[in-house]
């Protein structure tokens, strides 16, 4: 099996393409490495040993056994709704690199393009069966500064992306939407069903591309899985940008024995969601996706009666489902870095919203999804991690 990740050189990305590469899956990256960098990939270029020889080492890693016991690995665990949690803990082993198929490596391509061009993206797709699309101007406040770049390269990358989809017929696409779209709202915890009111370009971005995904469902009959990512955090998350997200700035400052700063009072709420988290919610998305259109050479699975409806492109909320103050994370850094961690308070930043979080049962009911991680864990793993070295 071949799977195409766009910005997969990003933190997000490089975590998917390590989870699919471990199934023995075929992995492409198309990335322009705007934010993107190739230390992100080490994990896929390494050489590997495996159970059938030796692997070559560099892009190509190994030319082994792509069966479809790989993919068994993927889809047997759901079969049985009863083992429903215990499945997914074998999924996020995989995705974390603890499970059985770790050491197998499938071919690894990494392509330096960009999604505006139509033709880098028709290359990256050839031949692909599932396509998880990535890409994109990622931060809200740089939107602000550029907003036609932002539209260039998340909505009309998306339609090439989308296209070069549908002319190789993939299984399915997952898009990376995000919390943004919906914009302040008191209605909490956040149901799909709140009215999307982008407040950024970036926002806006994500919900016009959520739109053409459905276009694309509808009219062509391209399966898309729609996800709303909230605040996702992980190991290899870029601490040192202007735009970082609070958990790797956190932790790093901590790390130097500086002072985080916090803007207000501290109670503002959001929704972390731990990076093995996410990858599974992918890899349960692709999972049902090929038991609803397996491959030619897969046996039809029998239980499918499963909604469809997640790969209509109808949005899925992927967050905890808990809310963390700002706070209460300081408190947990504290314990964790095993001092306690004073805050300095500075006033609130103007367009900072103050309460995010979602409802998850949406993406349970459709892709029998549920985050796993605790937060303290989560972090702990972070703080453990080496990504924070400039
Ligand atoms: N991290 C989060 O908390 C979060 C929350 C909501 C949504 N998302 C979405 O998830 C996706 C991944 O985010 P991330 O946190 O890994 O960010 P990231 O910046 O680490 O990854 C984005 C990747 O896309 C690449 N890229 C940017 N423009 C490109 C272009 N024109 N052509 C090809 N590649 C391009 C970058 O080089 C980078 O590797 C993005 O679409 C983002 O909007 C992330």
């Amino acid at each position: 099996m071949k799977i195409l990740i766009t910005g997969g050189a990003g933190f997000i990305g490089s975590h998917i393409a390590e989870a699919f590469h471990r199934l023995g899956w075929d992995v492409t990256i198309l990335d322009n490495f705007t934010t993107g960098k190739r230390e992100n990939l080490a994990g896929l270029t390494r050489t590997r040993e495996n159970p059938f020889g030796k692997a070559t080492g560099g892009e190509k890693s190994s030319e082994i056994a792509k069966s479809e016991e790989n993919l068994a690995g993927l889809t047997s665990k759901r079969e049985n709704p009863s083992e429903k949690e215990t499945g997914g803990e074998n999924l996020s082993e995989i995705a974390t690199g603890r499970g059985n198929l770790s050491g197998i490596a499938g071919k690894v391509e990494i392509i330096e393009g960009d999604i505006r061009d139509k033709t880098a993206v028709a290359k990256a797709a050839a031949g692909c069966d599932v396509v998880v699309h990535l890409a994109a101007l990622a931060s809200v406040p740089a939107s602000f500064r550029n907003p036609e770049e932002t539209y260039e390269v998340n909505f009309m990358g998306t339609q090439n992306v989308l296209e070069a989809a549908l002319q190789n017929n993939v299984k399915i696409v997952t898009f990376a939407s995000s919390s943004a779209v919906y914009g302040d709202t008191d209605r909490l915890p956040i149901g799909e069903e709140t009215p999307a009111n982008p407040l950024s370009p970036y926002g806006l971005s994500k919900l016009l591309s959520e739109k053409l995904c459905r276009f694309h469902n509808t009219v062509y009959g391209l399966p898309v899985v729609v996800f709303r990512f909230f605040n996702v955090y992980g190991e290899r998350q870029n601490p040192f940008s202007e735009y970082s997200a609070v958990i790797p700035k956190f932790i790093n400052i901590i790390q130097n024995g500086g002072t985080p700063t916090i803007f207000g009072d501290g109670e503002q709420t959001r929704d972390f969601i731990y990076i093995s988290d996410l990858v599974h919610a992918h890899l349960l998305a692709v999972e049902g996706a090929l038991k609803l259109q397996p491959a030619k050479s897969v046996k039809p699975a029998t239980n499918t009666s499963k909604s469809s409806a997640a790969y209509e492109a109808t949005p899925l909320n992927l967050g905890s489902g808990e809310k963390t103050s700002l706070n209460q994370l300081v408190k947990i850094m504290s314990q964790i870095a095993g001092k306690e961690i004073k805050p300095q308070y500075a006033p609130p930043r103007s367009g900072d919203i103050l309460h995010s979080f979602c409802k998850i049962d949406k993406i349970f009911d459709e892709i029998g999804f549920k985050p796993q991680t605790p937060m303290i864990l989560g972090i702990e793993k972070m703080f453990n991690s080496r990504n924070f070295e400039n």
